[in-house]
């Protein structure tokens, strides 16, 4: 039924004729339809991220031309309303929108900056759960960051790749880009024949379709929630290796000329799961893999289930790095951007610990080396737990410090109660969000220890904390 069926049915009387009735101004007796609010109050991204609800699952369907660079899309989402809303919120900073339907109705749509105002002809009762549409057509471009470099779409010479940790989820598709709205994902991408299509998780089910005109479509599901951030597809030529680590797929593909780079990538990625699993406790998904192509971005990303790489992130502690991030970031996720130090300071110190378990210098020893940076020195300039949105990537205080942070606790709980902490960290946090508090009273929990004064010292003072 129509939301509007269901209240009558309900036995809930109207202030004016149903038909009559503009969503901003139906009455439920449960309060008032309300528009969603524009952010989620991020103090990082204020504007990622909206309000009044919660979304389910979204379906990207793509078509990709990689000579004209032209996309036409329909991403189609499923959420819940949190509350009675009137009208809700997107952030899309895509190409142009052609139309919006809600619960398969035309619905009345502005774009604001990267605000997408949807008003459906319907209030959306809370607790109910709706579909939005979206049709879009055009070249999607990159967002690009002085501080935070590019994200989002990225061309390339045979194709595209998407990487869009922080906020570049915006750049392809309708979303609600805050990281503690996690969804299930389905991608439908049609490409050219002859050019391969990755994506997160598996090939789904009915696996590729076509060809037909020439182009041919590929599937591919994440079953497992997955923040925005997260989302990837890429199209190019790639050589692809199929393999069974741990039981589970593991899918790698590099662009062709990568080969001399990134042939090890298979073997390496089997090699650090099957070391990370030993660690840190159940691998959270169901495939594992990576992607290699040229992006001139100059980083890699823990693209959830199967990361990316550009061309120079091939070395072994990079790929140990971004699969630590499979129960580190994505897996327990962020509810706040300023706590990114989570993401990157565990991932950091997981290099560490392979390191050490593998012949290297010991984690005390890596440690030893950059504590030696003289206090008052620009090593110590941010605050680790709350660098500002400039800083989030910063090498020294997020991944240095993040993972001396990391060693620093290892030292005062012990290794049992802190080789303990890394697996009840990962496993009661599974698939969900977290803060720094969460961290700190986990830690308290199992150590016995009041630990403020530790974190205090490591995360919020910018200044060289005393051994
Ligand atoms: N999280 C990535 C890593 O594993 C880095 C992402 C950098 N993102 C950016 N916009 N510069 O280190
Ligand atoms: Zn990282």
């Amino acid at each position: 039924p129509s939301p509007l069926a269901a209240l009558v049915a309900a036995g809930l009387t109207l202030a004016v004729p149903l038909q009559t009735v503009p969503a901003a101004q139906a009455s439920t007796g449960s309060g008032d339809f309300v528009p969603g609010s524009a952010g989620l109050g991020d103090p990082y991204f204020p504007h990622a991220g909206n309000g009044g609800y919660d979304v389910g699952h979204y379906t990207i369907r793509l078509r990709f031309t990689p000579k004209t660079r032209h996309l036409s899309a329909t991403t189609t989402i499923t959420a819940t309303a949190k509350k009675n809303l009137s009208r809700f919120d997107l952030d899309f900073s895509g190409p142009k929108i052609g139309k919006v339907l809600v619960n398969g109705e035309r619905a009345s749509y502005a774009r604001k900056g990267q605000e997408l105002v949807v008003t459906p002809r319907h209030g959306l009762p809370s607790g109910k759960t709706f579909t939005v549409e979206v049709s879009y057509a055009g070249r999607p471009k990159a967002i690009k960051d002085k501080a935070l470099g590019v994200t989002g779409w990225i061309n390339t010479k045979d194709g595209a790749v998407v990487l869009a940790e922080p906020d570049g989820a915006r750049s392809w598709f309708p979303v609600n880009d805050n990281p503690r709205d996690k969804a299930t994902y389905t991608f439908e991408v049609t490409v050219p024949e002859g050019l391969t299509v990755l994506a997160n998780g598996e090939p789904g089910n009915s696996g590729v379709a076509g060809p037909r005109d020439g182009y041919r479509t590929s599937k591919w599901e994440m079953r497992r929630p997955m923040a925005s951030y997260l989302a990837m597809v890429a199209i190019g030529k790639f050589k692809v290796t199929q393999g069974v680590v741990d039981g589970m797929p593991n899918i790698t593909a590099y662009d062709p000329s990568l080969a001399k780079e990134f042939k090890r990538l298979h073997g390496t990625t089997a090699k650090a799961i099957r070391w990370e699993s030993k660690i840190f406790g159940d691998y959270p998904f169901s495939s594992t893999g990576g992607i290699a192509d040229r992006l001139g971005v100059y980083y890699a990303l823990e693209t959830q289930g199967r990361p990316v790489y550009d061309t120079g992130m091939s070395d072994e502690p990079t790929i140990v790095h971004e699969l630590a991030h499979q129960w580190f970031g994505d897996s327990v996720g962020l509810r706040s951007w300023k706590d990114i130090w989570l993401n990157e300071g565990f991932a950091s110190y997981a290099e560490w610990l392979y390191q050490e378990q593998h012949g290297g210098p010991s984690a005390e020893k890596t440690f030893a080396e950059h504590y030696k940076h003289k206090a008052g020195s620009a090593f110590w300039k941010l605050k680790t737990g709350d660098p500002g949105r400039t800083g989030m990537f910063d090498w020294n205080a997020i991944y240095l410090r993040g993972a001396m942070t990391v060693h620093a606790l290892r030292k005062k709980i012990g290794d049992e109660t802190f080789f303990t902490l890394l697996r009840t960290w990962t496993k009661e946090n599974r698939h969900s969000t977290v803060t720094t508090k969460d961290l700190i009273a986990l830690a308290e929990r199992l150590s016995g220890q009041n630990l403020d004064d530790l974190f205090d010292a490591w995360l919020y003072k910018a200044a060289k904390p005393k051994l």
